[in-house]
Formats: structure tokens, sequence, C-alpha cells
């Protein structure tokens, strides 16, 4: 087995992996720095990012009303010590990147230029037209490329992370060419592998994007938070899922039912279009559920109307979606309406971190979406993710630096390793009777039908039962593959045994709390209850399912109060 050390590793290469490095790097040009990463890093989820990056840097706005923005998005679940702390820095990384090459959008007069987005009081996401995570990812690639002392492992799947007596010390991974295992020690890690979404069948999200880091730091040890808030976005492509990024609806474009109607006034009659996600993919289904969808071949769907906004503005502003609209929906939004109903978009849930992104597992960092620092409680707000990643990934790399710096490296335990190939090897030879593709395909059919925008008891207790039938059904998975060079079989069956854990723990998580918050929406508890659940949910790894326990949320500033827009 080839063995490999370096002072600190990075597990996946999207914005909050690559602001890591650059932050790593720019401390100590000395440091031995690894990125891991199961793709190129230019084909991490992150480049999918469309609308814009939040920060609060127009006169009139403030720290203040960005925060409190967020924490009201949050519905009140936000930490807010975390929140202050993250609008703070959020227009920092703006300039920096502005300073890497990101052609940021601009005003007339030359200034990085500043578009609505729901749920924000002022206009305050930056934008590079609609691929703002295209061109943030080109910006900090290169910068990160830049540094002689980042080394990028692209194509390399991690399957595991090594923890010894509470401190993780290293991790395997498979190099795709070869297929073979290599042990890797690190003093620091940084887990910065994004979200679980395709767990769901309707989704924004890449196909790569199976929430290997969370399952990881999970089974090794570290509580998974408040992984019952998965965020619905309201602009889906039909039929793909593909993002219609928010953006639209914050250059002004509306969101009809079949009667023609605007409906969103009836449901935030102050935002309409722009109230938070959580209301807006409410208010959708809502309108589809009571018939006034209008029918597809795909079922019932929503229609975003762009023509009032002209051809000129459409494609300055939105050229991205325009094609994407007319490739993968066959429509031209100058002309047409397109056609979208809610997605999975976004986990506000994760590995459990404080405002240094420390996990409970020291040496092991968390930031971008796998994290849970909790700036975005039970609803995060447009713009605000790919900020997180840019102002958590810097603190990821400064605080795993110190600490790297501050320690030497510790030697693998070689059973754990040996388990971990004999573990490997078993799955790779697996020769029963069922087909990994059809155990996922029902695994997403069950969350989307059982663990969607609304929510029941009876549904939730029924989907976490198929879904604990499905684990076993998996112990009986066959891998056709046998090969060892680029065997993305066999890599999808180690992505599915992720996607079961995750998909068990959202639901086991959401199944207890008897309340509405956010994008957790009870029909059989309609309200919110801050008395009883004004708290967080960590979910700890066990033999038989989740352990679950609770944690209180910071308040500094701003008490709950009713959620109106
Ligand atoms: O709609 C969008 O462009 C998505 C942005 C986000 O999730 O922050």
């Amino acid at each position: 087995m080839e063995k490999h050390n370096h002072d600190i590793i990075i597990i996946g290469a999207g914005l909050a992996g690559l602001r890591a490095a650059v932050a790593a790097a720019e401390v100590n040009n000395k440091l031995d720095i690894a990125v891991v990463s199961k793709h190129h890093p230019l084909r991490s989820h992150s480049v999918c990012a469309q609308g814009g990056t939040g920060a609060a840097m127009r006169e009139k706005d403030s720290f203040d009303l960005h925060a409190y923005d967020t924490v009201k998005g949050a519905d009140f679940l936000a930490d807010q010590d975390a929140v202050e702390f993250f609008v703070r820095q959020a227009p920092q990384e703006i300039v920096l990147t502005e300073h890497w090459g990101c052609p940021w959008s601009r005003t007339a007069e030359g200034k990085i230029d500043q578009r609505a987005f729901g749920g924000h009081s002022f206009p305050r996401a930056c934008f590079a037209a609609d691929m703002t995570g295209f061109h943030e990812m080109h910006a900090i690639y290169g910068k990160a490329i830049s540094y002689g002392n980042v080394r990028f492992y692209d194509e390399w799947f991690v399957t595991s992370l090594m923890v010894e007596g509470n401190t993780a010390v290293g991790l395997t991974a498979i190099e795709m060419k070869s297929g073979e295992m290599s042990a890797m020690r690190a003093k620091s890690i940084i887990m910065a592998t994004g979200g679980h979404e395709r767990i769901y069948e309707f989704t924004t999200f890449s196909h790569s994007t199976t929430g290997d880091g969370m399952a990881m730091a999970y089974r090794a040890g570290a509580p998974l938070e408040d992984m019952e808030f998965v965020q619905f976005h309201p602009t889906g492509l039909v039929p793909s899922g593909v993002l219609i990024t928010e953006g639209a609806r914050g250059e002004g474009g509306y969101l009809l039912n079949a009667n023609g109607e605007r409906f969103m006034k009836k449901y935030a009659p102050e935002k309409m279009e722009l109230a938070p996600r959580d209301v807006v993919s409410r208010a959708e289904q809502t309108e589809m559920l009571e018939g006034r969808g209008l029918e597809g071949p795909y079922g019932p769907y929503i229609a975003l109307d762009l023509r009032h906004l002209g051809e000129e503005k459409i494609n300055e502003r939105l050229p991205l979606i325009r094609d994407v609209a007319i490739k993968l929906g066959g429509v031209d939004p100058t002309k047409e309406a397109i056609p979208i109903r809610p997605a999975a978009h976004y986990s506000m849930g994760g590995i459990k971190a404080n405002i240094k992104t420390e996990t409970p597992i020291a040496g092991l960092y968390a930031a971008g979406e796998c994290s849970c620092i909790s700036v975005h409680g039970a609803n995060r707000l447009g713009t605000n993710s790919t900020a997180d990643c840019l102002v958590f990934g810097a603190v990821a790399g400064q605080e795993a630096t110190k600490h790297a710096l501050s320690i030497s490296l510790r030697e693998l335990s070689q059973d754990k390793l040996a388990a971990e190939e004999r573990r490997l090897a078993e799955i790779s030879r697996k020769e029963g009777t069922e087909k990994p593709p059809v155990i996922r395909d029902e695994l997403r059919l069950i969350m989307n039908e059982k663990a969607w925008i609304y929510r029941r008891g009876d549904q939730l207790q029924s989907a976490l039962k198929e879904i604990r039938e499905l684990r076993k059904r998996f112990k009986n998975v066959r891998v056709e593959d046998k090969g060892k060079s680029f065997n993305t079989g066999f890599l999808s069956v180690l992505q599915l045994d992720f996607m079961l854990e995750l998909a068990e723990v959202t639901v086991a998580s959401a199944l207890p709390r008897t309340e509405s918050r956010g994008a957790h929406s009870r029909l059989d508890y309609p309200k919110r209850d801050d008395q009883n659940w004004l708290k967080h949910t960590l979910a700890y790894y066990a033999k038989d399912g989740p352990r679950l326990e609770y944690a209180p949320v910071t308040i500094t500033k701003w008490q709950p109060v009713a959620r109106t827009y």
C-alpha cells in the first residue's frame, strides 16, 4: 500500500476546499498541503452556483441588516454569533476574489454590481452574470495552483477517515486510475465535500454530490447537526431539475400558476417572488397540490415568466439559464415561460463545527455545505452559500495551519488500514442479486415521496423503515465491473453506501421534530414550537441507526418573532 504524508489534507476541491488551500498556503509557504478530490477541481459542484454571493457592501446596507435577514430567513435556528462573524467577513472575500481575477458584473460607474435575492432586504448578491460559481472557481483555482506547496490529487476517491483517540490522523483513498488504495497521514484534515442532495430524485445537484465527507465524518464519530433541514429551491427546471437561478426572480421574473396568477401575493404579499426559498417552495407545492399547477408530460409544474425582461437584459444578466432552458427544457425564455418546480438544493445540516470550523474530532475541520456551523439554521438565504464557502473555507485553512504547526504526524493503525482494505475488496467482489442503480433509484423515490417539502410523522416513519430495508438489501449488492482502472461502478456503490447512511440520518432527525420550522414543514405539526424545539439536533453514529442529542441555539441580539414576508 502506498503511503503519503502531508501537513494538511483538504478533502474536496470546490469553493470551500480551494479557498482553504489558498488560506493555508498564504499563512505559511513551507507547509505541505494536499487537496484530494474525486474530480478535477473545475468539475466540482461549486461551478454550478449561479446567482450570486451575498455581502453587505452598499451604502445604507449594514452587517446588522444582513445578519438579521439571515437569522429571520433561518427561522431563528441559526447560531447568531456565527452569523455576525460571517456577515462581517463576506465583503473582504468579494474583494479578494476580485483581486484573483473573478470578473464580477459591474454597475455603469464600474462598481461591483449587486442584485436582489430572496429574503434579503437589500440587493446584496454580487454576481458574474449567472455563472458566479464558475467564475469564482476559476479565479480561486488559478490562485491555488500558483503556490508551490499545494499538491492536487485529482480523481482520488477518499473512502474513510482515520481517527485515533478522537484525533484525526489520516485517511484512505483510492487512486481512480490504478484502482489502488493508499494511506495518507496529515496533522490537520479539512472536510469540504459539499452536500448530499443526490439522496433525492428531483434535485439541482450534480450526480457527484453524494455526501461522502458527511458520511465519513459521521462514521468516524463526529455528530451531524440539523440534518432534517433540507432546502428545496423553488426553480428546478422540469424535467431535469437543473437550477434556474433565483437571480431570474431577482431581475424581475414572475411565478405564475395555471390561471396566470402571480400566486405569491397570497403567501408573501410584501416580498412576493423574493420571499425566502422555504416560503416560495411551499407556495408552489400548495398551488400544485390544490390543482392550480400547469399540466405537462412530466406532471404539474409552475411557470417562471421572464418575457417582460426583454431579450437584451436576459442575454446580459441571465445568459446561462437562457441556454439551459433552451437545451434542457425546450423553451426559449425570451419567448415562453420556463417550466419549473421545487427541487432539493441544499443541506442546512452537516458536520457539526464551531466558528473556527473545528469539529468535535481534534484536527478535523469542516467548511462549506458539508459543515453545519449553523449560519443557515432551518433555511438558508440564497447567496449565503457561496459566501459561506469563501468565509469559512478561509477560516478552515488558517485554523488547520495553526494546528498543523503545533503537532507532529501520528502513525496510522495497521490493523485499521488492513480492515479498510479488506472492506473495499469485499465490496468490489460482491456477487449478490441486487443492482446498485435500482436501490439508488428506490432510495430517491422514498425521499421524494416521504421526506419532501411537506412531511408527516407516519410518512417519515414509513420512509425510515423502507430506508432500513434498502440498507439490508444493499448487503446483497452486485458489482458488475471487476476491473481496477476507473471502476466507476464500484465507486458508485461506495457512494450509494454513503447516501443510504445519510438518508437514514436525515429522516431519523426529521421524525421527532414535531414542529414546522424553516424548510422542515410538518402537516401534523404546522406551527413553530420555540418552547420545545428551539434547539439543534445532533445525530451520532450508532450501529443500529443514529443516536440523537440536542444542543441550544446561540442567540446574541435577535429573539424569535413571527416570520412574515
Ligand atoms: O438560485 C441560485 O442562483 C442559487 C443560489 C444559492 O443557492 O445561493
